[in-house]
Parts: structure tokens; sequence; C-alpha cells
């Protein structure tokens, strides 16, 4: 049996005060609506067709590429019944099939939960997922008879005082039968405080034709709660990423304060991960066993090999990093770089687009620019390779064992065979053999009987 997963997403998000439409606000660093269309997409044998409206080219432009989505168009949005009633010529055969109604700003939606309202979901049976909130402000309120039936849920907005002290709520996320649901849909009016054509009063309608509507009631009210305004989103951000820290650890990783980690993406991690605090990780980053990473340090899509340590103040950027280095203090490694096993980087070190080999060292102020550096190459404080000629970038190639005393500039492009020797604040821009000692500079004078200036009286 196919279910027709209809996202909605059409709306504004006025109290976002944004420009962005309220669906691509970030949460753990990607859009709400992606968690939404992740899950959906992780159901069995589902078809995700998703509303939008405002803004909808750019909601569209953020999933390009992702042909599994069906975009419907909401022009003007009337309504959650007005927003399911469009997508429902894009159905195809409806006969067996379930409709599962789904927020595009309520993102933390668990599959668990969606499992068990489809399974409930029938022919004759309505599937609603409620919230019993402690302050259900805003929201539909669920309204049940003396037995305890659902017949209907009443907008806030539309309820009288009796049924505002309800506290259980409509959390916006049903599972129904499509078969009768066009009809349903057909019979909505908008003569409500809003003047929209509101899903929520297919339940009435259902009961009347003789429905049994199933709930499912949540004790985890973030996993339903709706963001509305940045408050809210802050709030579930935080909720977010306490829940992956407290996972990660379940996991084996230690941390210094839970909550004092970020993951803006996806993040694995091998065994016995050490984290201090304040560190942040963006799109995809893996850790390998026994990685240790000190406070306040930011690494986005990166791979770190066994046994490395990343120490304070250190941003790593699309760099790939093997076993047993040591990186940082106040390191700065950016897209391109590529550290082998033992690598030391130090502090003030920034590396661009290089590799360096096995067990190579730049301990101290450096820059690294296109450049390879071979095997147990000593890259002296201070050294910078100059890549750019203020048009072009130049290539710099360091064979195995090569020294590069302090201070020196390597005017790329150049060539350093293996074994040679840079002496101290050499400027080097011709090619330097195997072996050899390189010396570029100024030959120094000294002066005898030289006077210092004196003050002027
Ligand atoms: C809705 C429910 C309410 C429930 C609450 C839970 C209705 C009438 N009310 O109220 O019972 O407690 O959600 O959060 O369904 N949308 C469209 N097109 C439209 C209107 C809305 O796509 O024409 C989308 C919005 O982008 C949003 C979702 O539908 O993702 C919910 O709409 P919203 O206006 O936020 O409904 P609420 O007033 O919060
Ligand atoms: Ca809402």
């Amino acid at each position: 049996m196919t279910v027709n997963v209809v996202i909605l997403a059409a709306g504004k998000g006025t109290r976002m005060n944004s420009e962005r439409p309220k669906v691509l606000h970030q949460l753990g660093g990607k859009p709400m609506l992606e968690h939404v269309v992740n899950t959906a997409v992780s159901l069995p044998d589902t078809k995700i067709h998703v509303v939008i409206g405002h803004a909808a080219e750019s909601v569209r432009a953020h999933f390009a590429g992702q042909d599994s989505i069906d975009w419907v168009l909401q022009e003007q949005q009337l309504g959650t019944g007005h927003a399911v009633a469009q997508a429902m010529p894009h159905l195809g055969s409806t006969k067996e099939s379930i409709v599962l109604v789904l927020c595009g700003d309520v993102p933390l939606i668990s599959r668990a939960s969606l499992e068990d309202l489809i399974c409930n979901a029938g022919p004759d049976t309505l599937s609603l997922l409620t919230l019993n909130a402690p302050d259900p402000k805003g929201l539909g309120r669920i309204i049940r008879d003396r037995q305890g039936k659902v017949t209907a849920i009443v907008e806030e907005k539309d309820a009288n005082d009796d049924q505002r002290r309800i506290s259980e709520i409509n959390s916006g996320i049903m599972a129904l039968p499509a078969a009768r649901l066009t009809d349903w849909l057909q019979q909505l009016g908008n003569d409500n405080r809003q003047g929209e054509y509101y899903l929520t009063d297919i339940i009435a309608m259902a009961v009347a034709a003789g429905c049994h509507i199933y709930t499912r009631t949540i004790d985890d009210d973030y996993e339903v709660q709706g963001v509305n305004d940045k408050v809210q989103l802050s709030r579930l951000e935080r909720h977010y990423q306490r829940r992956i820290a407290e996972q990660l650890m379940k996991e084996g990783v230690t941390m210094a304060d839970p909550g004092r980690i970020d993951v803006r993406g996806n993040l694995t991690c091998g065994r016995d991960v050490v984290m201090d605090v304040n560190v942040i990780f963006e799109g995809q980053v893996s850790l390998g066993d026994n990685v240790h990473i000190g406070p306040n340090v930011t690494i986005k899509d990166a791979t770190l090999g066994n046994d490395t340590v990343i120490l304070a103040n250190t941003v790593i950027e699309s760099a790939t990093i093997a076993d047993q280095c040591t990186v940082g203090p106040f390191a700065r490694l950016r897209p391109g770089t590529l550290l082998s096993d033992g690598v030391k980087v130090g502090n003030f070190v920034e590396i661009k687009n290089s590799t360096l080999g096995r067990g190579s060292k730049a301990n101290h102020f450096a820059y690294i620019g296109d450049a390879d550096l071979g095997e147990s190459v000593n890259v002296g404080a201070g050294t910078i390779f100059c890549n750019y000629d203020g048009v072009n970038k130049h290539r710099c190639h360091i064979g195995n064992n090569v020294f590069i005393g302090s201070n020196s500039t390597l005017v790329a492009p150049v060539n350093i065979s293996a074994g040679a020797f840079v002496a101290a604040g050499s400027t080097i821009n011709a090619d330097v053999p195997e072996n050899d000692l390189a010396i570029g500079r100024g030959k120094q004078r000294n002066i005898s009987g030289w006077k210092r200036p004196t003050r002027k009286q």
C-alpha cells in the first residue's frame, strides 16, 4: 500500500521576521523541511508531495537534484485544507492509499510515530497525532465526547471558553484514507474566524460519515513542536543538539559538557573519542578511534584518522587528516589539506590545498598553500609559500627529508628535491637539487667601530 506523504510548506512564516521562507530556516545545520523530507523518505513505500507557495522557487532550489519529491504549487495560501486539496490531483490511484499530512515547520517528528499513524489508518479510520500541551495557546483543540471518542478539532480562534480549556491539541500531523479525502476536501468551507479552508474540519465530517478516529498521544513534545518564531526555533535547536550529544555519549564519546557541542550536519565517531567544550561540527565529519578534540574547535566536512589530536582554537574545513596527527593550537586547515600519518601542525600555521607526507612538521607560524610536501619534511617557523603572483596560483614540490630553515619564502613554482636544506631567512625562487644547501639571502657584513645615533640637544 502506497503512502502519499503531503508536506505542507507553502506558508510565509510571518513571525520569523525574515526574508527567508520559514521552512528553509535551519535546525542542526539543515533546513527544517529537509528534516521532514528525510523522515518521510525513511518510511517504506512512500510518494512525497511538498506543497509550496511562498518563495516557492527558493524552496525548490534547495532540493535541486532530489527527484523523489513531487512539487505541488499552492499559489494562494487559503488554508491547510486548501493546501492538501492542491496535492490530491497528484496522487494517482487513491483506492487503497493513505495520505499522511506533515508540516514543513514541525521538523523533529519521528519515524516511529508516523509508522504508528500509518498502520492504524484505514478506509474507515483516520489517525491523528495529538499532544497534551501544558500551554496549548494558538493551537487546534481535540474535542472528545463523553466516551472519549474524538468528534472534532476546533481551532483556538473559533473555540469557546470551555474548548479553550482543553489541553489536548492537534499536532497538524494525520493519516487519512485517500479515497474519501477528495470528497471531504470538496465540502470544506471557509466560514471561520480566519476565513481559511481548515483541514481540521474534515474530522467532524469523517465522524458524521461513521469513521473511527485513532489518536496517538505524544510524550516528547519537541517531536510535534512547530516553529513559528526564532525563540521556538532556538529551543528546538537546543533540544536537538542535546539529543545528538546524548546519542554520541551513549555510543561511547566522552564530552566535557554535552551542552557545549553543536553538530550541524552528520558526525560519526570511532571508539574512545574525547571532546572538550565549544566544539562545532559542520557538514559531514568522521572521527576515527581515540581522536581527542580540544576546546573551541570548528571542524567542517573533514575526516580524521585514529589517535589524532586537535588542540584548542583550531579551524578545519574540507580536510583529510590521517592517523596520529597533532594539529593546533590555533591552526587553520583550509580546503584541500591532506595530512598523512604522524604529521604535526602547530600554532598559527595555515595550510591550503596542500599535501603533507608522513611525519612532516610545520610547528610554528607558517603559510603552506598549493604545495606537495614529501615525508619527514621540516617547515621552519615563519616559512611562507608564495603561491600567488598576483594573477595566478602556482605549486611548490618539496621532496622527502627536506629541511626548510625559519623565515624562508618559497616563491612558487619551485621544486626542492629530497634531502635538500634551505638556510634560514632564504628567498628561494630556483629549484634546489637533492641534498644541496640553498642559501638565498644577503650576505652579513659586520661594521666595527660603528656609533649609535645620539639624541639631538
Ligand atoms: C495548524 C492546525 C492546528 C494545529 C497546528 C499545529 C489547521 C487549520 N490548524 O494551525 O489545528 O494545532 O497547525 O501546529 O490545520 N500551510 C500551507 N498552506 C496554507 C496554510 C498553511 O501550506 O494555505 C502550511 C504552513 O506553511 C505550515 C502548515 O501548513 O507548514 C500549518 O499552517 P499554519 O498556518 O502554521 O497552521 P496553524 O495555525 O499553526
Ligand atoms: Ca503553525
